[in-house]
């Protein structure tokens, strides 16, 4: 790769060619319990290079908004929320919900010079226990995605969020990766609660050392397979999705609940992990929320009052050589979330990929990329890229055994859409 490419790839500030293609999606802002009720504390939100501003007014408006007042540059985050509005605790200046401003206490007598004053604003909505927002022109804003974690009760999911401190595409390039989990992840499958029990896939995943990865285009983005062998000249296949800009799904195991995420940059060195269980035809079970809650399977504990991880890179991530050496952990490190953020960020805040070394079982890696890269150049020239229609969120991992002579992406068809009232695939 050339570094003009890797620079492509990694840089979603304002008037980016990454930047301008994260704009045209719906993206998670924050957890919707981190403006739990009307004039509530607003929230500082950093996305795609932007610092912003999150609150919740009296009347129940979300506003999302620069987060310096247009007075004299004060944040926001010290303002008082109040009366339909943020107001700034310099001088006064009170914003609504959607920036403008609606009082300048000192200029009681030039209404006029209020109007003019407008900070600049997104759309803030809740669908599936997160607020999204749309950064992107007003004219190409799409109808809210319908990622099934999003549509199911809310009985029936867990949502966490983590800092990962590296830049977004390394991150999310480890979600597209399946060839990592034999290695990285080998010790924590056998002991993760949202693995137990699913003997049928470790049976399959364990016999067979080397799978083969098919990589196909979708709608959205990519379906992943990963083909083990199994008996009855059958093939085991474990389909992830791959939906634009940075969705993923991991595919089930037994009748454990599909994980997912969503990588979204704070600035091109840091995004935040989004993690999402969710099953589609049942509550999740008070043991499954309560190991989700305690941070196992995809989730980790926070250091309180933070989305930062307590193993993190300043304690280099708890590492336990003697776990590493006495073969009870792979990598030393505890989970499978604090494992890819440990290798991920050892990169460095950006991967140099001028340096790397891609082999076949890179696939999905390579193939998104090129449809990143595809996707950015098409919305220079008003090309509406995959990943934005809401039908193309509507996708389901899956895990399935189908007969040897056929195409994966073809026989699972059904396996991959997320039809009502069906539960995933699985085996
Ligand atoms: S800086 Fe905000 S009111 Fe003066
Ligand atoms: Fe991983």
């Amino acid at each position: 790769m050339r570094a003009e490419q890797n620079q492509l790839l990694t840089q979603t500030d304002p008037g980016t060619p990454m930047g301008e293609l994260f704009r045209r999606y719906w993206l998670p802002a924050l957890l919707a319990d981190e403006l739990p009720e009307p004039d509530c504390a607003p929230v500082r939100v950093r996305m795609l290079g932007e610092k912003l501003i999150a609150f919740r007014d009296t009347q129940n408006r979300l506003g999302l908004m620069d987060e310096f007042c247009a007075h004299r540059g004060v944040s926001l985050w010290f303002g008082r929320n109040e009366e339909g509005g943020l107001r700034c605790s310099y001088h006064g200046w009170k914003y609504d919900a959607s920036g403008q401003c609606v009082e300048i206490p000192s200029e009681p007598g030039n209404p006029k010079l209020c109007q003019r004053v407008k900070l600049k604003s997104y759309p803030l909505v809740e669908r599936g226990g997160v607020l999204w927002t749309y950064m992107g022109p007003p004219e190409s804003r799409p109808p809210l995605p319908e990622h099934e974690w999003a549509m199911v009760p809310a009985a029936n999911r867990f949502i966490s969020k983590r800092w990962q401190e590296c830049n977004w595409l390394q991150a999310m390039e480890g979600g597209i990766d399946s060839s990592h989990v034999s290695f990285l992840h080998r010790h924590t499958m056998k002991v993760d609660p949202m693995f137990k029990g699913a003997t049928q896939s470790h049976k399959y995943n364990l016999g067979d050392l080397a799978p083969h990865f098919e990589v196909v285009e979708s709608p959205g983005g990519l379906y992943i397979g990963a083909r083990r062998n199994a008996e009855n000249d059958r093939y085991y296949w474990r389909i992830t999705q791959y939906v634009l800009p940075s969705f993923t799904l991991i595919p089930p195991r037994g009748d454990h609940p599909i994980g997912g995420h969503c990588w979204v940059p704070i600035d091109d060195e840091n995004c935040w992990a989004w993690s999402t269980n969710h099953h589609a035809t049942r509550a999740l079970t008070r043991e499954e929320r309560e190991a989700m809650e305690a941070g196992k399977g995809i989730h980790v504990p926070l250091i309180p009052g933070t989305f930062r991880p307590v193993a993190n890179k300043d304690n280099d991530y708890l590492m336990d050589r003697r776990a590493q050496t006495e073969g009870r952990s792979f990598s030393g490190v505890e989970g499978f979330a604090m494992q890819d953020a440990s290798v991920q960020e050892s990169m460095g805040p950006i991967q140099d990929r001028t340096k790397e070394n891609l082999v076949p079982t890179d696939k999905g890696i390579i193939m998104a990329r090129r449809l990143l890269i595809a996707g950015a150049e098409g919305v220079a020239k008003g090309i509406r890229p995959p990943g934005v229609d809401p039908a193309h969120t509507r996708v389901r991992s899956a895990s399935v055994i189908l007969p040897k002579d056929v195409a994966f992406q073809e026989a699972a068809e059904r396996a991959l859409l997320p039809e009502p009232g069906s539960a995933h695939a699985t085996v």
